[in-house]
Order: C-alpha cells, then structure tokens, then sequence
C-alpha cells in the first residue's frame, strides 16, 4: 500500500473524507517538488498535511486551532462541526499519531493561521496549502498574511475552490498566475 493510500484508509476521518486521493496526490507532488519549507493551513487530523510532508525535502509544518468546543454548540454553520465534535477534539492527537505512522516529521503548530503568520514571519516557503476557516474573511486573511511568506516561484494552493466564499476570495483576492485545479483545489504560482 502507497502512503496516499495509507492516509486514506487511516481513521482520520470520521466524519468524511476532506480530500480525494487525487488532490492527497497532488499534495504529495507539490510537497515533493517545493523548493523551500511546505506549510498547511488547517490540519484537522492531519491527513493534507501528511500528503504535502510525505516526499518533501524540506520542513513541514501544519496549523490548527483546534477546537475547543465548551459546554453547548457555537450553533449556525458549526452545527455539523458540533455533530461531529469528538472527531475534532481528538484531531489534535490524531494527527500526531497518523504522522508517526507513516513516518513524516511535522512541525505541529497549535493556534490560528493568524497568529502563526506572525510567529513564521521570517520563515519563506515553496507551498502554501489554504484549507482553515472556509468564510470570506478569513480566507482572504490567510491568502494576504501568507502570500508575502512565499518564495518567489513558489505555490499557493487552495482547497475547497467549490465553495461559494472561497470562490469569491479567489475571484477577488488573488491575482496570481493559475497553473491548475484537480477537483477541489486550485493552484497558483506566486
Ligand atoms: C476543512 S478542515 C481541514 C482539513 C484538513 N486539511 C485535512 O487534511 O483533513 C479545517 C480546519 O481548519 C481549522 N481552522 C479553522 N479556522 C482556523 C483558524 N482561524 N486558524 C487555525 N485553524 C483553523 C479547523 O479547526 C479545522 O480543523
């Protein structure tokens, strides 16, 4: 079995599957052929950014707030996420664990993609993977605070290109060269 395929049938997902084998394999092949560090925006259980890690040269580097979800649900779009609330408590851990399984070393970083473009402020990466809060605004703050972080020649990638909000970011925000999509997800040259 190839790592893509041993992403897929690991237990990440307990809700469904966030991504095809074709766009894991995408992400395998844009980690493998970045010419810096790879980072992941939004890793739930770790699965993309496994797929991003798993033939790149360079670090590796995956951020989440992870939830914490109280005592009752945040209610409106979230209700799903509430749903399915233990498979998110437990991503933190899951992706550790799925990591170590198929022998990727990734830097964790807990927090929002916010906070984390300051602390990396100094990092420059050969891809950026866009798959954390799916609404207008956060999309587009995570395009324009990680966009100066990317090297010259470098990709930024983003997932869920369906989505309505997503696609307006795309379609307003980002004025980059567009070399591909593969189902979900859309891939820029910066
Ligand atoms: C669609 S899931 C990511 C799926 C993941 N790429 C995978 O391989 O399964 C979105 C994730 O983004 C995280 N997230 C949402 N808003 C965030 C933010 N502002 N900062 C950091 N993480 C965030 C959520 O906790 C959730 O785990």
């Amino acid at each position: 079995m190839n790592v893509i395929e041993r992403i897929m049938q690991s237990d990440y997902n307990t809700t469904k599957p966030m991504h095809t084998v074709g766009e894991l394999t995408l992400l395998q092949t844009l980690g493998r052929d970045s010419i810096g560090p790879v980072i992941n925006l939004g890793c739930y259980r770790g699965a993309s950014a496994a797929a991003l890690a798993s033939a790149c040269i360079h670090p590796a580097y995956s951020v989440d707030k992870y939830y914490d979800f109280g005592p009752r649900p945040d209610g409106g779009h979230n209700l799903v996420r509430w749903l399915h609330r233990k498979s998110f408590m437990q991503s933190e851990e899951a992706a550790r664990e799925l990591w170590v399984r198929i022998g990727v070393n990734i830097t964790q970083c807990v927090g929002t993609t916010d906070e984390w473009a300051v602390k990396l402020k100094d990092v420059r990466f050969g891809v950026v993977f866009i798959d954390a809060d799916h609404q207008y605004e956060s999309c587009k703050a995570d395009y324009e605070n990680w966009r100066p972080l990317v090297m010259p020649g470098g990709v930024i990638a983003f997932h869920d290109n369906n989505q309505t909000l997503v696609k307006d970011v795309l379609r307003d925000c980002v004025k980059l060269e567009k070399l591909y999509e593969v189902e979900r997800t859309t891939v820029y040259r910066a």
